[in-house]
């Protein structure tokens, strides 16, 4: 794996799932690290037990407030010194039907994973920038966001959004050297283990056909410590210097991007 000694990171969503694992790959890749997100409780956990390697340090935020995005990304900088790197993982999953999701599920959903994107990702360039050393924003998209979703409209909606996002912001930042990619992630975590408990059987059956079954490599979602940490790591490393403006599943072979 990469050396990112002297690599300053921020990851949200970091109180669990890939952005706990992120966290991990990243102090035991030697970055200082900045963990943001909204469950303190889960954040503190994880900073208890990054292990050893570089810095973590845990800040509360809320993606989807400005307010709250500007001063949690002004303090971690003001920490680091500079910002190298945002791994961007915070998002919610809500089931629902095209014919009733509420005005209100669609918003909170837009809020938190759209909105939440955008705030974030322009937080991190103003703090790239003025670094002038360009930097590298990893976003997360979803599988949801390149085919129906039937049962997930909000969140299928959303995730096309943030690959829309992503290609736009690596075109507009690419001359300052800031690289924007999204994974597109099969990942077993809480969102997916939650998710699939809200099914019904025959749901659950259908989702294995669709999801598990499709997964080229073992029919499983992957580990967030050994099959995404890595990859997380390259990404934030010089060693992905020309990749931009792409959508990167790591999902075993579940999906293929054209
Ligand atoms: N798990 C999968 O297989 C899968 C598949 C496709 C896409 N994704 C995407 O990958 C990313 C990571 O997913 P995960 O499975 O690790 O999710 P997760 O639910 O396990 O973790 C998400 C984290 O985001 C935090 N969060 C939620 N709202 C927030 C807010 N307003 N402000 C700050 N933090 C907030 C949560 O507290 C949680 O710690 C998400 O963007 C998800 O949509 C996951």
């Amino acid at each position: 794996m990469a050396d990112l000694q002297g690599t300053s990171i921020i990851v949200t969503g970091a109180a669990r799932g890939m952005g706990a694992a992120s966290v991990r790959a990243f102090a035991a890749a030697g970055a200082d690290v900045v963990a943001m997100d909204i469950d303190t409780a889960g954040l503190d956990h994880v900073v208890a037990t990054a292990g050893a390697g570089g810095s973590v340090t845990a800040m509360p935020v809320d993606v989807s407030a400005a307010t709250s995005v500007t001063s949690a990304f002004d303090a971690a900088v003001e920490r680091l010194t500079k910002l190298d790197v945002l791994a961007h993982p915070a998002a919610i999953q809500r089931p629902g039907s095209a014919a009733e999701i509420s005005p209100e599920d669609w918003d909170s959903m837009f809020a938190v994973t759209v909105r939440g994107t955008m705030l974030t990702n322009q937080a991190a360039f103003r703090h790239m920038k003025a670094g002038g050393r360009g930097g590298s924003i990893i976003n997360f998209g979803s599988i949801s966001g390149l085919r129906p979703e039937p049962i997930a409209p909000a969140y299928s909606a959303a995730k096309g959004a943030v690959h829309s996002w992503t290609r736009t912001a690596a075109a507009a930042w690419g001359p300052d050297g800031i690289r924007v990619n999204a994974i597109l992630p099969a990942i077993a975590t809480p969102m997916y283990e939650e998710a699939k408990a809200r099914m019904t059987e025959d749901q659950q059956q259908a989702h294995y056909w669709q999801n598990e079954a499709a997964i080229a490599l073992g029919r499983r979602y992957g580990d967030p410590d050994t099959d995404l940490g890595p990859v997380m790591v390259f990404l934030a490393s010089s060693d992905s210097r020309f990749i931009t403006g792409q959508l990167i599943p790591v999902d075993g072979g579940q999906s293929s991007v054209r």
